[in-house]
């Protein structure tokens, strides 16, 4: 059987990557696209040859459907997810899930009571490097982990206008648009919750209200301590993409890996010690590389997410941990 999408928020990363992903698998099928913009509801309507609408509700109430794709700017979510739900939808909605963990524990709560399936796109779990990383931790070959870091940044001026400039239209700045991923994607390979989180944010290079620059340090459950760092304010081509593992035998260093493709590498060391070296002379050992697998990190996202409602057994973990994201940012935006 294939699941039967709609999309509302037709133009922007949908068009890019997800709708892509979504018309090139066989248990999936695109029925009809909704965008505010007229212009750019008949644009991806015409690319995919599908029906295209600017009224959500009329497209729902229209088109027969098992899910719908919101990748709308985030003060969106909320109110299209729950709309979504009235006509009984399974949704599949972008990150960050909402702007404050209130709006996305109130998405979750109205799931959990329909039993519909509620997922959110974090896609970078999906990437084979951080999956290989997450098996290796079970694996034991890191040991204990001990210190993680990430990295993601990226070139955003001043755009007059732009939803992601505006704190109540997106929530908030670097933080909240790259900061997310990287704490999900810490959550997922590390396989437990931070429990506690600090950061500095700051507006430092352009003129909007929202951060262009925050530094978190966390702490997990099992006591493994976190850094992450995100910037708006790096140049593409200065940019690195990197998340650091390192435990008591070993490390993992994946590097681009954080980005829209299954791209990068991932060098890994083993090289446990036993007693303490005075002399610190030690020799450089070479770690074995890994390269990505080149998969469509939205197609497995998408395949995941309709495999929950083939089975008809809603499955919230993804959610959840999204709602726990939102309340570690809501605290770190409280502490500023
Ligand atoms: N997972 C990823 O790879 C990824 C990448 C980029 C963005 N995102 C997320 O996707 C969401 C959208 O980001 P984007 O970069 O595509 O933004 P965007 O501004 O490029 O595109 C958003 C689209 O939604 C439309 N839109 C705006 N308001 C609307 C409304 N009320 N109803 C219907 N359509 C509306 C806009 O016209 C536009 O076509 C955000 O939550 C963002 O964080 C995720």
């Amino acid at each position: 059987m294939k699941i039967k999408w709609c999309v509302i928020g037709a133009a922007g990363i949908a068009d890019r990557r997800t709708i892509p992903a979504l018309v090139a698998d066989e248990n999936n099928q695109l029925c009809a696209v909704m965008d505010k913009v007229a212009d750019a509801a008949k644009a991806v309507g015409e690319k995919y040859g599908v029906p295209y609408y600017t009224d959500a509700e009329q497209m729902l109430k229209e088109v027969a459907c098992d899910a719908v794709y919101i990748a709308t700017p985030v003060f969106c979510h909320r109110e299209q997810a729950l709309l979504a739900l009235k006509y009984d939808r399974n949704v599949l909605i972008e990150k960050p899930i909402a702007r404050t963990e209130a709006e996305s524990a109130e998405i979750l709560d109205a799931f959990k009571k329909a039993g519909k399936q509620l997922s959110v796109g974090y896609m970078m779990k999906y990437h084979s490097l951080h999956q290989k990383a997450r098996n290796f931790i079970k694996k034991d070959k890191v040991g204990q982990v001990t210190n993680v870091r990430l990295q993601f940044s990226c070139w955003y001026p001043d755009i007059p206008g732009a939803w992601r400039q505006i704190k109540e239209l997106g929530g908030g700045g670097a933080l909240m648009d790259l900061g997310v991923h990287c704490l999900e994607l810490a959550e997922y390979i590390l396989d437990e919750e931070i429990v506690d989180i600090k950061s500095f944010v700051n507006t430092q290079t352009f003129k909007y209200e929202v951060e262009d620059s925050a530094v978190m340090i966390f702490k997990t459950k099992s006591g493994t301590l976190g850094h992450i760092d995100v910037n708006f304010n790096i140049p593409d081509d200065v940019s690195v993409a990197k998340l650091e593992i390192y435990g008591t035998k070993g490390y993992m260093i994946c590097n681009n890996t954080l980005a829209q493709d299954d791209v990068g590498t991932m060098a890994y060391l083993y090289a446990p010690q036993g007693d303490y070296d005075a002399m610190q002379e030690h020799a450089i050992i070479k770690p074995k590389k890994f390269r990505a697998s080149g998969k469509n990190i939205y197609a497995k996202q998408l395949a995941e997410f309709s495999k929950h409602v083939l089975a008809g057994k809603p499955n919230y973990k993804y959610a959840k941990r999204a709602v726990h994201i939102q309340a570690l940012c809501d605290k770190m935006y409280a502490e500023q």
